[in-house]
């Protein structure tokens, strides 16, 4: 399923990434969904993805109030045929991605031991192989472009080890690797591939649980790291950033 946003009154024109198009996997709830709106906010295009249409039709209207330019497709990131619909649909609605937001994931967390080899692969699948297929579908055009910002949602999981955190730790450090990786091999290109870090935030992410979400950060606080890197001067880019609460919960 797909929709895209009709003309509106009062939305953004101006802003820093006027002439720019985002798209945010999973920008229907959570983290991806304040990361959407920050970008409309900032003046870009933006198209979302999820698996979940309602939740994607939701943040879409919510969206159509920033931006002229709103599109949204039902698309699982873990499929590499749906991936390639998406990035070829938001490109033929939206025109080429500058900005391309890895964000879907899934927490499943307890002793790797315990896991099945289903659960590997799922956790595996939508928090790391996503990440390359996403990226290798839209680095053709930033390629063409000459410049891009590719911004992979990681985790403090990605530069700790924690009890109960085997397959979960063992995609984001993934996510730390292959990031490092691409941003070595884009750069000559002008494209700048980043890495956020952040710690417990309050979504309905299937977490660790137990705490306290009043300490935790806010959503709002990742797509504000979001919006420092891609409003970094040209000629440089912040390659890895850590977001924390201020109080310990
Ligand atoms: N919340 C935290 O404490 C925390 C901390 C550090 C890092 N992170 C990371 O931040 C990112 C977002 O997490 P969140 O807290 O916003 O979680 P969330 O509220 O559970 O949202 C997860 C998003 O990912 C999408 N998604 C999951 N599987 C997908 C698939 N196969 N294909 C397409 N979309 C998929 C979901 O959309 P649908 O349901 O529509 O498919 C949803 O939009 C994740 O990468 C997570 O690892 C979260």
């Amino acid at each position: 399923m797909a929709g895209i946003s009709k003309t509106n009154e009062g939305n953004n024109i101006g802003g820093p990434l006027a002439n720019k198009i985002a798209l945010v996997t999973g920008g229907g709830r959570g983290i991806g969904r304040a990361i959407a709106m920050k970008l409309a906010e900032l003046g870009a295009g933006v198209a979302i993805c999820g698996r979940d249409s309602d939740k994607l039709r939701a943040t879409a209207d919510a969206l159509r109030g920033l931006t002229e330019r709103a599109f949204w497709q039902t698309a699982d990131v873990t499929r590499a045929d749906e991936v390639g619909e998406l990035v070829s649909a938001t490109e033929a609605k939206l025109g080429p991605v500058g900005i391309l937001v890895n964000n879907a994931g899934i927490g499943l967390f307890g002793p790797a031991h315990d896991k099945s080899e289903e659960e590997w692969d799922r956790v595996l699948s939508t928090n790391l192989k996503s990440v390359f297929l996403v990226s290798r579908a839209v680095v053709p055009s930033m390629i063409q472009q000459g410049r891009g910002d590719i911004i992979n949602i990681s985790s403090l999981a990605g530069k700790n080890t924690f009890a109960g955190g085997g397959l979960y730790c063992a995609s984001k450090w993934g996510v730390q690797g292959l990031s490092g990786c691409m941003a070595e091999d884009l750069r000559g290109h002008g494209i700048r591939v980043s890495v956020i870090c952040p710690g417990s935030v309050a979504t309905e992410f299937s977490g660790r649980g137990s705490k306290d979400q009043r300490k935790a950060l806010q959503a709002e606080d990742v797509a504000h790291a979001v919006e420092a890197v891609v409003t970094q001067r040209a000629g440089s880019f912040m390659s890895e950033i850590h977001v924390r609460p201020l109080r310990k919960a």
